[in-house]
């Protein structure tokens, strides 16, 4: 379906939960959050009903999200259910890979063709800091987990975080030299719990391609990252600019959250509820918040904040 800028939205964002097992400081608090009770949250049949109505509209790539959505019970059944949705083309999902060892293999015969894997540091205590919690051999497991599996064209996401994690762009670039993967450097989006952070946290993508000068433009693939290649390498290196260049006017997508409220942005609080519809409510649903999704999502920045209303565990990125 076209938008009312004229742009075509053919991706649904879909998040199965709003609970991690990792507490990443820039994505929600500390002490997790208030559970939400079970008939607030989409259930597995209006989760498909929600599937197959969007894809009613034209949407032909889905993406799960969370939190992590490997935490979500049956998770393996309801990617294989959203494969089978007639007009479904491709099931990608985004992990912090940390469960992967035990469900890469199930995940991709139930029809899950690709994985985002967000890894933002190589360093064992870097990555407690920045998880609070996770273990770094976990999701490094889950990495190896993916590459065995077969998974097309993976890729790390490792939000850039000034003070942090800026002195390891060159050793993550690395990594698609050694492997068949993508590493996409991501800017930090300012939302409502990242206040961890000061404005030199907020660095922009221009820092990868100055501490890296050997990179190599390369093809769009439709993302929303500008994509680069070091010499030999077997992957691309991609840059995600949300903050110093936003990218809405190439915007494809649409975003479902766990409690059922369909944002036609990432940034904006606009919500509309799909929960307890049948299928024709959802479409007709979904059809509004397409015509609804806004040209840009305003500015971004340390001082004006995402104007989500939502952590990203609530939204799924
Ligand atoms: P591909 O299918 O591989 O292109 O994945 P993707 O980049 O769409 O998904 P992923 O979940 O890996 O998201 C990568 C980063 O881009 C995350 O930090 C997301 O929050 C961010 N992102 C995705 N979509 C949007 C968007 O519409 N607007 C903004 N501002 N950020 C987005
Ligand atoms: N800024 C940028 N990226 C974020 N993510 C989560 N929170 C933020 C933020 N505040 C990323 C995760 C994951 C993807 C879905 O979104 O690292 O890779
Ligand atoms: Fe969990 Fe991903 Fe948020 Fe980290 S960024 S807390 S792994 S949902």
């Amino acid at each position: 379906m076209i938008d009312s800028y004229g742009r075509q939205i053919s991706y649904l964002r879909l998040s199965v939960t709003e609970l991690c097992n990792l507490r990443c400081r820039y994505c929600m608090p500390e002490d997790g959050i208030c559970k939400k009770r079970h008939n607030e949250m989409l259930t597995q049949e209006e989760t498909i009903s929600a599937i197959r109505a969007a894809a009613s509209l034209g949407i032909s790539k889905l993406r799960i999200t969370g939190g992590e959505p490997l935490v979500k019970p049956n998770i393996v059944d309801l990617c294989a259910e959203a494969a089978a949705v007639d007009g479904i083309r491709e099931v990608c999902m985004t992990t912090n890979a940390t469960l992967l060892p035990k469900l890469a293999g199930p995940l991709r015969e139930a029809g899950v063709s690709r994985l985002n894997i967000s890894l933002d540091t190589l360093d064992p205590e870097k990555f407690r800091y920045i998880t609070r919690i996770g273990t770094l051999s976990d999701a490094v497991a889950g990495l190896d987990a993916a590459l065995d599996c077969g998974f097309e064209r993976i890729k790390v996401n490792a939000v850039l975080i000034g003070g942090f994690n800026d002195d390891e762009i060159p050793v993550l670039a690395e990594l698609t030299r050694r492997y068949p993967l993508d590493v996409r450097f991501i800017e930090l989006m300012p939302m409502v719990d990242s206040g961890d952070f000061g404005p030199e946290a907020y660095l922009p993508c221009t820092a990868v391609t100055e501490r890296l000068p050997g990179l190599e433009a390369m093809d769009p693939d439709g993302g929303v990252a500008r994509l680069y290649r070091l010499p030999g390498a077997m992957g691309n290196i991609g840059l995600i600019s949300p903050v110093s260049a936003h990218f809405c006017t190439a915007c494809n997508r649409i975003r479902i959250t766990a409690d059922g409220k369909v944002k036609p942005c990432l940034h904006s609080s606009d919500e509309i509820s799909i929960k307890g519809l049948d299928e024709e409510g959802m479409r007709e649903t979904l059809r509004q918040a397409i015509l609804a999704k806004p040209r840009w999502h305003g500015e971004l920045s340390y001082c004006e904040r995402s104007r989500a209303g939502r952590n990203m565990n609530q939204i799924g990125g």
